[in-house]
């Protein structure tokens, strides 16, 4: 099985500046023994061939991702290419990303923010190949609830991933999968459902301490802390 987070961002990430690097975030998933992550920067496909390379050598393999904001909406897209995301300018479009060894995912679905997709995942839950159990959560308060039912209703599976815009949101929630370390088996192995998300929810005085944070950060433009 490999232990895989498939949603992460870094310091080049254009919407959110964030205060670690994209070879410091390696050596933090080297450090939890994740085999499989991907740097899904908003709008655009991160990859540097340099820390593919690097990552490889630490025993991490890289998929190319995005998180693209679509009619306001954010949109999680995996191993796929900058040809791709060119293609897709509105929810209406991402039929044309689904393809065989392709992954699109609706992240944090039913979060309070306005840019997570909420009812309209139900009206275009044909585009989707999987939802995301967002580590963002704790004991008594569980935005993930809502998208756990859609999944069981429309028979998506569910992909556990950090989002992680602190280094220390990595390892409370992630997927294993039963696939060869190979971008299109593993994408395949999450169609098929051959996977298994480990999560432990987050101290209450953490996640208000992180709810402040982003309720700063989005409504009255704060940067992002280095530490919480
Ligand atoms: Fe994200």
């Amino acid at each position: 099985m490999l232990k895989a987070d498939l949603h992460m961002h870094t310091d080049t990430d254009k919407t959110d500046k964030l205060h670690y690097s994209a070879r410091q975030l390696i050596d933090h998933a080297a450090s939890l023994k994740l085999d499989v992550i991907s740097i899904t920067h908003h709008d655009e496909l991160w990859w540097d061939k340099k820390m593919v390379a690097y990552a490889e050598k630490k025993g991490i393999l890289l998929i190319p991702g995005a998180e693209l904001t679509l009619d306001g909406k954010h949109v999680l897209v995996l191993n796929i290419t900058e040809e791709d995301i060119a293609n897709v300018k509105t929810l209406a479009d991402l039929p044309k990303l689904r393809r065989e060894e392709t992954l699109v995912v609706a992240p944090h679905p039913f979060f309070r923010m306005g840019s997570c997709l909420g009812k309209k995942l139900l009206s275009n839950i044909s585009s989707f190949d999987a939802i995301e159990y967002s580590h963002f959560y704790t004991r008594f308060i569980n935005p993930n609830k809502m998208a756990v039912k859609v999944s069981r209703r429309y028979r998506k599976p569910m992909l556990g991933s950090s989002d992680s815009h602190l280094l220390v949101d990595m390892g409370t929630t992630y997927t294993y999968i039963d696939a060869r370390k190979d971008p299109r088996d593993i994408i395949l192995a999450i169609k098929k459902g051959n996977i298994r998300i480990v999560t432990r929810p987050l101290s209450l005085s953490y996640f208000l301490r992180k709810a402040l944070f982003l309720f700063t950060r989005i409504r009255l433009g704060f940067d992002i802390p280095k530490s919480l």
